[in-house]
């Protein structure tokens, strides 16, 4: 793939009252790689990525998506573009299944009724959902399966730039490693951004790093080098798991 950046962001601030969350963020993020996103809780992950999506107005600043700056679209203007997020509170239809999900995911494209159904089918494959698991009520399914639901969602949309947030969280090793093998084929298609806690997650995954910290992009290079910086250790991995969990 290319080394143009198919996201930039420049100064991006916003601001809730009287807390900055995001402090002046420049990002570059080149087409086709997986950045992954560190931080203690309250660095503000969650509100960079929707300021992104514009599910938050920036105070100021811009987001230039494939050169194109985002200033004044809607939400949905800006999904139709290929921006696609996963929050950290799954949005699923409670009461349809998964397949159903996952063709609601999918109409976006407005693909012929059998491409359509293809679509879904390589998504529910990809996601390893056999066709009872693919007929279960969402509100029915583990918090792991709700998890991969969404993901299916995500590839069967076909985004051009994903948004992953904690996307492993509250999930056991094995799970993480079978959300691993799914990031990876979104990511045969799609640029990634995900927001992680999970070190070996991350060293699976991502290419490098940017780790956040008060708002600000402290620091951003390999996995490496994060993990082998004094100031990254003080306020972030030297700290016990459950302690940026807490
Ligand atoms: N909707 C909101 N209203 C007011 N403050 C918010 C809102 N969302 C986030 N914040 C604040 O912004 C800061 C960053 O939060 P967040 O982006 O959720 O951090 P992270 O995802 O890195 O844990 C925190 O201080 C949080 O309390
Ligand atoms: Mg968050």
């Amino acid at each position: 793939m290319s080394d143009s950046p198919i996201l930039a962001t420049r100064g991006l601030v916003k601001r809730f009252g009287g807390v900055t969350a995001v402090d002046g963020v420049d990002l570059v993020i080149t087409a086709g790689e997986i950045r992954c996103l560190i931080g203690p809780n309250g660095a503000g992950k969650s509100t960079l990525f929707k300021c992104l999506t514009h599910q938050h107005q920036p105070t100021s600043g811009h987001v230039l998506f494939e050169g194109r700056d985002l200033q004044g679209l809607a939400p949905n203007r800006i999904a139709r573009l290929g921006i696609a997020i996963k929050n950290q509170i799954p949005s699923i239809y409670a009461n349809l299944d998964v397949r159903e999900n996952i063709r609601l995911a999918a109409l976006r494209r407005k693909l012929p009724k059998r491409e359509l159904d293809r679509v879904v089918e390589l998504a529910l494959e990809e996601i390893g959902f056999d066709d009872g698991r693919a007929k279960q009520l969402a509100v029915t399914l583990s918090h792991a399966h709700r998890q991969w639901c969404e993901l299916g969602m995500l590839l069967a949309s076909d985004p051009r730039l994903a948004l992953l947030d904690e996307p492993t969280a509250g999930m056991t090793r094995d799970e993480m490693l079978k959300t691993v093998d799914i990031i990876k084929r979104l990511n045969a298609r799609a640029t990634v951004i995900v927001v992680e806690h999970d070190l070996e997650f991350i060293a699976r995954l991502a290419q490098r790093v940017t780790v956040l910290h008060r708002g600000k992009v402290l620091l951003e290079d390999t996995m490496d080098k994060i993990e082998a910086n004094e100031t990254v250790r003080d306020i972030y991995l030297g700290r016990r798991k459950e302690a940026i969990h807490a």
